[in-house]
């Protein structure tokens, strides 16, 4: 049997023969099929890609069925029960390798090297209202940062663009807890060097202007491994958007500013904060059913279930159940836990979301955690967009160095007016 596609056009009665690679077919294959010479020829129509391949990568493997997630190979749990550090899984994606003992040295030092954003960027930061919502801060604030670095745009560059790659990959955390003081109104707590990616995170975040600040182990692991879950997701809306923008060779600053605001919707990475909000909505455990029958009326979602890919338990979810058990062995357990569990106790029995294939993603219970280690409802798209920001820098980086890729324009099926003559206003209806 050969590695090819028969396909007769009964309009015409054609039958062309086209290849499949990868168990895909090329979209521009079809365009052999016309019914008028003149045709552009046959495209294929597919509404949110639900089932097209735009992309080839060797980043993140998902397989939704299985429930399994792996980044260059290596499965997302031993990453998460091995990792000691977030920047070893962000060289990782980006360099498809685990780092040795030097290669992993040399890194944290690059990083390192860039926490500090420039002074005139806190004074940007500090033009917002004391009550804007963070993710705006953030996603304005990275937009802004490629103003400082005007050599961003030679992507052709592979040191230049490393540069600006170690250089969002450390000053992401650094400008969130810059958003998450601004709405204190309190002093900006500068990066530490000597901390870890997540400690010098939790340092700049909570560390009172004039004390000093112990980090809490528990919650500083806990905070690397959930950077490790939300790392990478392959083809997802916003790493999708960090794809397409980059196609048009921006810097990769704009590029990431448009990604984090494709992950704010509520939909995606927004979700993790809408979680919490469902929580409170529903109030208490015996208001759980109530809540459930209005979700399947049709009156609302089960924020936190379901995936596009993920038709199983996201794994990721999993791995966050148990750590919110240790989080809460040291913060005390979120009230809300019990009302999220009873949550899922009853979804995964309704056949309603059965069905549906409904289960808990990652974003389910993150934001309880969050919530138990202090950081604020509106904070929660930004904790995931720290660490999203190394994934959709190696997605960028592989797509604007694959000589298959060019700028992203997508085709239309036009159901507009046909030609029609302009209408002086006395005319008009
Ligand atoms: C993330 O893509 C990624 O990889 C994303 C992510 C990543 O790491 O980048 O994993 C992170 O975004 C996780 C998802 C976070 N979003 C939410 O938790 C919001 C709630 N979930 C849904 O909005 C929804 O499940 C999506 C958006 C996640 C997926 O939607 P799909 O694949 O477009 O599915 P759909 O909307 O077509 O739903 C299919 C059916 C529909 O019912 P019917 O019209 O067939 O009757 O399932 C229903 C939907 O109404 N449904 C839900 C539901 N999700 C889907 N019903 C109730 N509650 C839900 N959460």
């Amino acid at each position: 049997m050969a590695d090819t596609l028969f396909i007769t056009d009964n309009r015409t009665g054609k039958k062309i023969e086209i290849p499949i690679e990868h168990d895909t077919v090329r979209a521009t294959d079809l365009r052999q099929l016309k019914v008028k010479d003149d045709d552009f020829g046959m495209m294929t129509y597919d509404p949110a890609l639900m089932n097209t391949a735009a992309v080839k990568s060797r980043i993140t493997f998902i397989d939704g069925d299985k429930g399994i997630l792996r980044h260059r190979g290596y499965p997302i749990e031993q990453l998460a029960e091995n990792s000691t550090s977030f920047l070893e899984v962000a060289y990782l994606v980006l360099f498809g390798e685990l780092p040795n003992d030097k290669q992993r040295t040399d890194w944290r030092i690059k990083i390192r090297h860039h926490t500090i954003v420039h002074e005139s960027i806190k004074k940007l930061m500090e033009a917002f209202r004391y009550d804007a919502h963070p993710m705006g801060m953030f996603i304005s604030t990275i937009a802004a940062l490629s103003t400082f670095y005007p050599e961003a745009k030679e992507l052709n560059d592979p040191e230049n663009r490393m540069t600006q790659i170690c250089r969002l990959i450390a000053k992401v955390p650094t400008i969130a807890a810059f958003a998450y003081r601004h709405s204190k109104g309190a002093p900006y707590i500068y990066p530490d060097n000597e901390l870890t990616y997540a400690g010098n995170f939790l340092n700049m975040m909570f560390r009172p202007s004039s004390k000093e600040y112990t980090i809490n182990p528990v919650l500083e692991r806990a905070l690397t491994v959930l950077f490790i879950l939300h790392i990478d997701h392959e083809q997802n809306c916003s790493t999708n958007v960090m794809r397409s923008v980059g196609s048009s060779h921006v810097d990769p600053y704009s590029a990431v500013a448009a990604a984090a605001a494709a992950l704010w919707g509520p939909l995606h990475g927004g979700a993790n904060e809408a979680v919490l909000h469902m929580l409170d909505e529903i109030g208490s455990v015996n208001k759980v059913p109530a809540f459930i029958k209005e979700v399947k009326e049709g009156k609302g979602k089960l924020m936190g279930f379901g995936h596009r890919v993920y038709k199983n338990y996201d794994p990721r979810a999993k791995v966050i159940k148990n750590l919110a058990y240790q989080v809460f062995n040291v913060t005390g357990k979120n009230p809300k836990l019990d009302i999220a569990i009873e949550l899922e106790r009853i979804a995964l029995e309704d056949e309603y979301f059965v069905k549906r294939k409904l289960y808990p993603n990652v974003d389910f219970y993150s934001g309880l955690i969050y919530q138990a280690m202090g950081f604020p409802l509106d904070l929660f798209p930004v904790l995931f967009a720290i660490p999203r920001t190394a994934g959709w820098l190696a997605q960028w980086q592989e797509h604007v160095t694959d000589p298959e890729q060019k700028i992203t324009r997508p085709r239309q099926i036009y159901l507009g007016y046909g030609e029609r003559n302009w209408i002086p206003m006395d005319k008009r209806k």
